[in-house]
């Protein structure tokens, strides 16, 4: 029987570096005029879906079934934007199987090659991240089309999305955050590597995949805003931390970057939007903490880049999807090595940003991972008693024991109680601003960031709603 983990909890958050200029335009080259960020503009967006549940009135997304629901006209216009890079998703497990039943209908899946060649990659990372929307953490997929050498068993959908866009232009990009706004759908971004907390799958979601934005460009001496004028590397959204520790290290001299520990881990994600720690952090700080440029684009469809100059919005926002960032570079002639472990005091005497850290993550002396295996084919009530056990018994230990209450938010419990202090402390309310100010509408949800207090998932994890 295979396992997937429950939702972690941690003793010990974080949002990147608060960058200090914004550059607002209509087009993605650098070139185009630039346009005021006072003119964020969510006039397009569609109504919300209302609904009760138990009492209280919720404006829900708009899912597969309901009127508001795009039609196979608007898909396809979508698709001619997108260069013909819209897919249907169906789930990796599904040539397993005879048939996959999703929102769009049923279709024969049953293919014996790729069967096999799913049954024997199902652990392999390389081969997940490959796959327009797979999970690396198939908890958050529900888990309910898995390789069989069953073919009649049932494949559904789970908790992934409905539809992918394999993106490979920032325009590709826009185009699937326009078009969620339009329509109020859910929006997923799914770049590389695992997500402990599920962020890159959601049901009944337009998909955006950002895999494919792999240019690592080396700076010798960056000149751009700023004090820092020394190595720098620009990457784009789906370069993982093996390939670019690679690179530097094949360069002459070798160069290091501050990435994490996981090889297949995509560094321009979440990641460093949630501070982002690994092997290099005791010296180096967080990954945040070098980081000297982000483009972006909004949840009103502006590309953006953020510096160090005046304004300290969008890179403190954790919404605008990454295109690529600048990070800086230490060189280390001598030293390439993966130190592995929890053992903490980050940065120590190393630059640090003005980020969102919580400040008191800075002075952590450990970081606890806790972890829950849960039996693939639990039901919704016996998922519910291990969260249960797991926040409220396994973390309330660790919370007890803690002295600041501080936890990492990319490796931690998102239901927590007060997770806004735990995971950003005395910075939230500004972190919640910031967020109110940027994506209103909530285009960029993912559970437990900033200003998304009111939002729940309801029936039984699907609908994602907000109370109103
Ligand atoms: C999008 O267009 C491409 C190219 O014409 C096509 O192969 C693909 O099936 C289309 N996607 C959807 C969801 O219809
Ligand atoms: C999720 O899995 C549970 C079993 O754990 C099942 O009862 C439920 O119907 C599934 N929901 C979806 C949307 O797949
Ligand atoms: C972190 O440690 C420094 C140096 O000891 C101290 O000045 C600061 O108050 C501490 N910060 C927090 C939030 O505990």
């Amino acid at each position: 029987m295979g396992f997937s983990f429950v939702r972690l909890a941690c003793a010990a958050s974080l949002l990147p570096a608060a960058l200090a200029q914004i550059i607002a335009r209509s087009e993605p080259e650098p070139v185009a005029s630039a346009v005021a960020v006072d003119t964020l503009d969510f006039s397009d967006a569609a109504e919300v879906q209302t609904t009760t549940l138990k009492g209280i009135n919720f404006g829900c997304k708009c899912y597969p079934g309901k009127r508001c629901w795009p039609s196979t006209n608007k898909w396809k216009t979508l698709n001619a934007t997108v260069d013909g890079r819209l897919l249907v998703d169906i789930p990796p497990g599904a040539p397993c199987h005879n048939t996959f039943t999703g929102p769009l209908g049923t279709v024969n899946t049953y293919d014996a090659a790729k069967c096999a060649e799913a049954t024997q990659n199902w652990e392999s990372e390389t081969w997940i991240v490959s796959q327009p929307a797979a999970e690396l953490w198939t908890y958050f997929t529900n888990d309910t089309c898995r390789p069989t050498q069953n073919p009649t068993g049932s494949c559904t959908l789970g908790y992934y999305g409905v539809y992918v866009i394999m993106a490979t232009k920032a325009q590709h990009v826009k185009a699937g955050i326009d078009f969620a706004r339009r329509n109020n759908l859910r929006l997923i971004v799914r770049n590389t590597g695992h997500d402990f907390i599920g962020r890159s799958t959601g049901y009944g979601a337009l998909i955006i995949n950002t895999h494919s934005f792999q240019q690592i460009d080396w700076i010798n001496s960056y000149r751009g805003p700023g004090s820092y004028r020394g190595g720098a590397v620009t990457l784009g959204a789906g370069v993982q931390g093996e390939t670019i520790l690679a690179q530097g290290h094949a360069r002459n001299p070798p160069l290091v970057v501050v990435t994490g520990e996981c090889p297949t881990l995509g560094i321009a994600g979440g990641f460093i939007q949630g501070g982002g720690h690994g092997p290099w952090t005791t010296l180096k700080g967080f990954s945040a903490d070098n980081v000297l440029a982000f483009e972006a684009i909004t949840a009103s469809g502006l590309y953006v880049t953020a510096n160090e100059w005046q304004n300290p919005d969008v890179a403190t926002n954790n919404d605008g999807i990454i295109e690529a960032f600048k990070t800086v570079l230490s060189p280390r002639p001598d030293v390439f090595a993966f130190m592995i472990g929890h053992l903490f005091n980050p940065g120590y005497g190393a630059p640090k940003s003005n980020s969102a850290t919580h400040p008191a993550w800075r002075n952590a002396t450990n970081f606890v991972i806790a972890a829950m295996l849960v039996p693939v084919g639990s039901s919704l009530a016996q998922k519910a008693d291990l969260q249960n056990l797991l926040t409220n018994t396994v973390d309330e230990a660790l919370r007890d024991a803690s002295t600041s209450g501080c936890t990492y938010v990319n490796e931690a419990d998102p239901y927590q109680p007060n997770w806004q202090s735990h995971f950003w402390g005395s910075e939230y309310p500004k972190l919640r601003a910031l967020r109110w100010k940027w994506d209103p509408l909530g285009v960029f949800y993912a559970i437990s960031t900033p200003g998304t207090e009111g939002w729940e998932v309801i029936d039984d994890g699907t609908r994602l709603c907000r109370k109103l």
